[in-house]
């Protein structure tokens, strides 16, 4: 249980409020507003006696002329106050989405690889776009409602009681048995409520896993397979929001039935004789207008805390992503450019302690230049070797230093500016290929330093032959270009950052034998004047490394030049016949 969870309703309001309040002057006014608002309100029941007595009981000529234009004033008044409250709350609503939408923003680009392996895009957007509009529109709505219609109560009560205090009590005592339904309803639909955010979540997950995955839903023949999957969590989704709308349903009426119950009881009350001397004609109508107003504002109140609570379970799930420990990033050194000279001592990893050691023991070094090569099986812990380096994860154990200074001792920033990472899965982004290869960059680079960058990635063929060569859109994670071009273009990216430091992680497996060869002398452009540490398939960049790293279970098994291994004729030698003779 993250400590959300177990946080109180009231203090998730206190930690709400604290949005609310930079704009505290214009609740302030709305909170006037829905003051007019339930005045005019009182008014409008008030009205009524004079109406009824002077005008058609006394037939009295002056009340008869004032009363319609006093009803146009006090409508004038309503509406003019309706709208300064809904404006302002609005106002407010938009103003505070807009504020946690980014530091949900400003988290999640904050949040280690650890969050992410654990969570599912679906998830994530589902909150982003689905539980801060909720938690803003449940909000207003309470707001609303709890002054506004409270108010209204108030004033017609008073109003009420100084047209008759007996009559005004018989009512009041249905209202301690309203209160404990209004508790019981709100209790079940704050249950309710996190259940369908959970399954909100889910149905967004399955929904773009199909549409990022259409391609293997297709060859797979997995249709059937998803529907199913999407069918259930719908179907779940559905049986929730039908809790929610029964017990809404069934509310209401058992709520009016109590009223109605108190209203018959005062009109029998209010016709017995010797009431009917107390009362006139107009403060009895003025009195069960009131009340029938009351109704109306009760009903909302009953019902705002359905919403109240489903607005709980969404900031709930939205302090829960905002209070997630983000990157640990302590290291105060940095270096200007970085020699390039690395070294792992004895590091031991793993991503879940339960799961035990990923890493065991690993230690090598590698001077400013050389490129180190690391084979072996998949799930041997290669990836995970070097992601340490960027620290994507922390080591459990053991150092690792670039140019002599600990990693952890480097702001992550600075740490990072010294490494490129050309992966097996490039990740492009929406928009065009300069901006793709300039990714992050884009402030101080020149449209001829990413041509530059292009043709020495041998990317520059292909780029110049699109028809809008540079400013081409590459699509959603550049679907529109192959593999090959992908990765030059990922290449070129690599090229421009121009960091001492270079990861290429099965950068060329993905391709076959001519487009690898092109990619080979790109790569070849980037691998000069760096420390390389690269997983590759290819026998070529392999054999020309200055150290070769066989890694079996996250254990290094072997370490040496090609010539060595070979003569040694033991782990690496078997893999080279294995994997590499017939390439
Ligand atoms: N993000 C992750 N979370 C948990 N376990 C992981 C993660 N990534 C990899 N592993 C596990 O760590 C081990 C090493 O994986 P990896 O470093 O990707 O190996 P390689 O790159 O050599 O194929 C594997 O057993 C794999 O299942
Ligand atoms: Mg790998």
């Amino acid at each position: 249980m993250t400590p959300t969870d177990t946080m109180s309703a009231r203090e998730l309001y206190q930690r709400l409020l604290t949005y609310v309040k930079p704009y505290w002057p214009v609740f302030i006014i709305a909170i006037v507003a829905m003051l007019i608002f339930a005045a005019t309100e009182t008014g409008l029941a008030a009205i009524m006696k004079p109406l009824m007595d002077g005008s058609f009981v006394e037939r009295d000529s002056d009340t008869i002329k004032w009363i319609p234009l006093g009803l146009i004033a006090l409508f004038l008044v309503r509406g003019v106050a309706n709208f300064i409250t809904s404006y302002g709350l609005g106002w407010i609503a938009r103003n505070v989405i807009k504020n946690l939408r980014s530091e949900m923003f400003d988290r999640l680009i904050s949040l280690p690889a650890s969050f992410y392996d654990q969570s599912t895009p679906g998830q994530l957007m589902s909150k982003l776009l689905y539980d801060v509009e909720q938690v803003a529109n449940a909000t207003t709505d309470a707001i609303l409602t709890l002054i506004r219609d409270t108010l209204t109560i108030l004033g017609l009560l008073a109003w009420m009681i100084y047209l008759n205090g007996t009559l005004s009590l018989i009512i009041l005592m249905t209202v301690p048995i309203i209160a404990l339904l209004v508790y019981k309803i709100s209790t079940r639909f704050r249950r309710i409520s996190k259940t369908i955010q959970e399954s909100m979540g889910s149905v967004s997950h399955i929904s773009s896993e199909i549409i990022e995955g259409h391609r293997e839903v297709k060859t797979f023949g997995s249709q059937q397979y998803e529907i199913k999957r999407f069918d259930k969590v719908n179907q779940q989704n559905r049986r929730q929001r039908m809790k929610m709308v029964a017990t809404d349903a069934i509310s209401q009426p058992i709520i009016q039935l109590i009223t109605v119950l108190g209203l018959s009881v005062v009109i029998y009350l209010a016709t017995l004789p010797e009431m009917l001397e107390q009362i006139s004609a107009g403060s009895f109508i003025s009195f069960v207008t009131a009340m029938f107003m009351i109704l109306t504002p009760l009903k909302r109140l009953t019902k705002i805390n359905g919403k109240l609570q489903r607005g709980i379970a969404a900031a709930q799930s939205i302090f829960a992503l905002l209070d997630e420990k983000a990157e640990q990033d302590d290291g105060t050194q940095t270096l200007d450019r970085a020699r390039g000279e690395i070294s792992y001592q004895h590091v031991n990893f793993s991503y879940d302690s339960k799961k035990g050691a990923v890493l065991k023991d690993i230690s090598f070094h590698a001077n400013p230049g050389q490129t180190i090569a690391f084979v072996g099986h998949s799930g041997s812990g290669k990836t995970t070797l070097v992601s340490l380096l960027a620290r994507f994860y922390p080591c459990s154990s053991g150092q690792i230093q670039i140019d002599g200074i600990d990693i952890n001792a480097l702001s992550l920033t600075n740490l990072r500016e010294q490494i490129s990472l050309v992966n097996q899965q490039v990740v492009l982004f929406n928009d065009t290929i300069a901006n793709n290869i300039a990714y992050g960059q884009k402030a101080h680079v020149s449209n001829d330093e990413i041509i530059a960058a292009a043709k020495a990635a041998h990317a520059w063929d292909f780029i110049e032959r699109l028809p809008d060569g540079l400013a081409t859109q590459v699509g959603q994670n550049g679907v529109l270009l192959s593999g090959g071009q992908r990765q030059r273009l990922a290449i070129a990216r690599a090229l421009l950052r121009d960091a001492p430091i270079l990861i290429l992680d099965e950068a060329t497996s993905s391709l076959d034998t001519e487009a690898e060869r092109h990619i080979q002398a790109a790569l070849e452009a980037l691998m000069k004047q760096r420390t390389t540490l690269v997983i590759a398939h290819r026998l070529s960049t392999i054999e020309k490394a200055d150290q070769i790293i066989v890694m079996h279970n996250g254990e290094i098994i072997e370490a040496g030049t090609h010539t060595e291994l070979l003569n040694k004729g033991e782990h690496y030698a078997e893999l080279y016949r294995l994997q590499f003779q017939d390439k």
